[in-house]
């Protein structure tokens, strides 16, 4: 038995930063995205008679380091499900470095997925969801289209994604604006870890997500293009303050990332829209109206030479 799933990539309004439960990728707050009409993954599931799974990323195969995340993540499948099924995962990557995204996102919700359609588990989107955030928190949120709200819950059963408006029509775009550079990360894992251990600030981001989340939801509701940028900022950069005051204090910026959030401070003042959302990475994504879209791009590459501008709808 052979099947194929494909998922698209999600940018994160209201960041998820943070495990309550590490095993279970429980969070401690809810979070919202915007999935992404461009960027996806294909993912093929076969069964295979081996006691071992075989992983192909981009029709190469992967060592067994480079696997290890998505063996074990097939062991957690098998233990929920209760088979003992080995496959052969042939991953299709339509998510480019290049683009400044991560992939883990489509790449888990693809891959829960496959093995859903492959197996016949007949699972509803609620439980792909749970299965997708069990490879990555934010694949959780990838099952639907459109805006989408990752609810934290309690257990496995309760921590899923709920479609918000999987069609929205709303003039938002999203101008990725990536720092061609090859900076030393640190993994969003990693980067929770130490941020909840150590910075002061933790509590007040638990309460400051939860008055957010209801704020961007209205706006969403009201279609507010200009609140929706304003709070994604505001939360952009207070998961980012996280870094920073955590104990040791690290961050994800580079030099340029600055310069990036200046030139978009820049823009807004002379009345163009644009509003910046930064990952766990250097790379900004700027949150754009169709009539603000080439205003910005021609401005941040005119101010920066050295950088590449991919430009994304909502899917
Ligand atoms: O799903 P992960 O473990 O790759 O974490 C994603 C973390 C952020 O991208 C920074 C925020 C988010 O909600 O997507």
């Amino acid at each position: 038995m052979t099947k194929t799933a494909r998922a698209y990539t999600n940018i994160a309004l209201i960041k998820y930063w943070g495990k309550k439960n590490k095993q279970l990728k429980l969070p401690f707050t809810n979070s919202l995205s915007l999935t992404l009409n461009l960027f996806y993954t294909d993912t093929r599931a076969t069964v295979i008679g081996n006691n071992s799974d075989v992983i192909y990323l981009n029709e190469k195969l992967l060592d067994d380091k480079k696997s290890q995340r998505i063996r074990n993540y097939l062991d957690t499948v098998r233990d929920f499900y209760g088979f003992s099924d080995h496959f052969q995962i042939d991953t299709v990557n339509h998510v480019p470095t290049s683009a400044g995204f991560a992939s883990s996102a489509s790449g888990f919700a693809a891959l829960a997925g496959a093995i859903n359609e492959t197996k016949q588990l007949n699972l509803d989107r609620k439980q792909l969801s749970i299965l997708a955030r069990n490879g990555s928190g934010s694949a959780s949120r990838s099952v639907y289209g459109g805006f989408v709200e990752w609810i934290a819950g309690e257990d496995n059963e309760s921590s899923f994604a709920v479609p918000i408006d999987e069609t929205p029509t709303i003039d938002l775009t999203l101008l990725s604006v990536v720092i061609n550079k090859q900076s030393k990360k640190i993994s969003s894992t990693v980067g929770m870890e130490n941020s909840v251990k150590s910075s002061p600030f933790y509590p007040n981001w638990v309460t400051l997500v939860a008055s957010e989340i209801k704020e961007i939801k209205q706006a969403i509701a009201k279609k507010d293009v200009q609140k929706i940028g304003e709070i994604s900022e505001h939360n952009a950069m207070s998961m980012h303050a996280l870094t920073l005051s955590a104990n040791p204090s690290f961050t994800y910026f580079e030099p340029e990332t600055i310069q990036i959030i200046h030139l978009v401070q820049e823009l807004r003042q002379k009345g163009i829209f644009a509003y910046a959302t930064i990952d766990a990475g250097p790379n900004v994504k700027i949150l754009c109206t169709k009539d603000s879209l080439p205003k910005v791009q021609t401005y941040i590459e005119q101010q920066l030479s050295n950088v590449t501008t991919v430009i994304a709808g909502i899917g």
